[in-house]
């Protein structure tokens, strides 16, 4: 069982290490584009092995997409991660002709890959995996949800004085700060509504600060996250590996799910060893839907500048 990750730096590596620590795949491959970068990242990891007790055999490869071949799990890292001050979507124009390269290197050498793109703006990174490549839809998935979800049930856990382990919930929607939507209405401590615990302005607080979540980070670090956003792209990894049939928020192809279509936005799915077993439609009130129409909106106007790219 290989997984390939594409991009060695600070996300990609996370990913792999987390991947590794879970023991549940035989081979991780590392790629980038930087000369001896990712076998070193790979030597590294190698060396924490007999520590953590991992048997997954890390490598480490510069540009050589052969040393890839039969993935069965591909996830997408490369491009350039956002400064201070900066939204996703800045980042497009670098981005998009870098994930278009990788997809159709990582198709040719393994036909049957499920593609998880983290590269930003992800929604749009994710649409043009589709527009790019001829694999199925239900083998490209972009991480976004997963890691905002994350996000949420840590502001959530705060709120409530609880471990995060207590606190459910989705966050659905844009991978970007206007457009992510946080469900209140829906999470739940063990079980029981947090909207029973918690005022409706401690709500907006952590919706909000959710939203900010990546943007506030990048501020602190002076680049963006990685320690979350490799968690929750191991987590994928692990339910489309192991069949584990777990519902993720996730960026996919709608065609008429929630009323949208030719877009691919973050709603729940369910994962397994077909990449999207299942995309699971809510039933959302009337404010959700409207906060995830305009997050539509905003993630179609994105995806416009790809055709002015001239990029399919
Ligand atoms: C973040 C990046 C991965 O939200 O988009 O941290």
């Amino acid at each position: 069982m290989k997984i390939t990750i594409v991009g060695a730096g600070a996300v990609g590596a996370s990913c792999a290490e987390y991947i590794a620590i879970k023991n549940f795949v035989s081979e991780v491959v590392l790629l980038d584009i930087k000369e001896n970068y990712a076998e070193g990242k790979a030597m590294d990891l190698m060396q924490t092995a007999s520590l953590n007790n991992f048997d997954t055999k890390i490598s480490g490869c510069t540009r050589d997409y052969a040393k890839t071949a039969g993935s069965q799990v591909a996830v997408i890292t490369s491009g350039v991660p956002r400064k201070p001050g900066m939204q996703r979507e800045e980042l497009i124009e670098i981005n998009a002709g870098i994930v278009k390269d990788v997809a159709n290197n990582l198709i040719t050498h393994s036909p049957n890959v499920i593609i998880i793109i983290v590269s930003n703006p992800m929604d749009t990174m994710t649409y043009l995996t589709h527009k790019v490549t001829s694999i199925p839809s239900n083998r490209i998935i972009g991480m976004g949800g997963a890691l905002d979800s994350a996000r949420f049930k840590y502001r959530l856990s705060e709120a409530l004085s609880c471990p995060s382990s207590d606190v459910s919930g989705m966050v659905i929607g844009g991978h970007s700060d206007k457009g992510m939507v946080p469900l209140t209405r829906l999470a739940t401590r063990n079980g029981i509504r947090v909207t029973d615990y918690l005022s409706k302005d401690i709500l907006d607080a952590v919706k909000h600060q959710t939203k900010i979540g990546g943007a506030t980070l990048t501020s602190m670090l002076g680049t963006s996250a990685w320690y979350a956003p490799g968690a929750a792209v191991s987590a994928l990894v692990h339910s489309i590996v192991c069949d584990q049939h777990k519902m993720f928020p996730c960026s996919v192809m709608l065609s008429g799910e929630y009323g949208l279509e030719d877009l691919t936005i973050g709603v729940p799915v369910i994962l397994g060893k077909n990449g999207i077993e299942k995309i699971i439609e809510l039933n959302l009130d009337g404010d959700e839907k409207n906060s995830l129409i305009q997050s539509a909106e905003g993630v179609k106007k994105t995806n416009n500048i790809l055709s002015e790219m001239g990029l399919f």
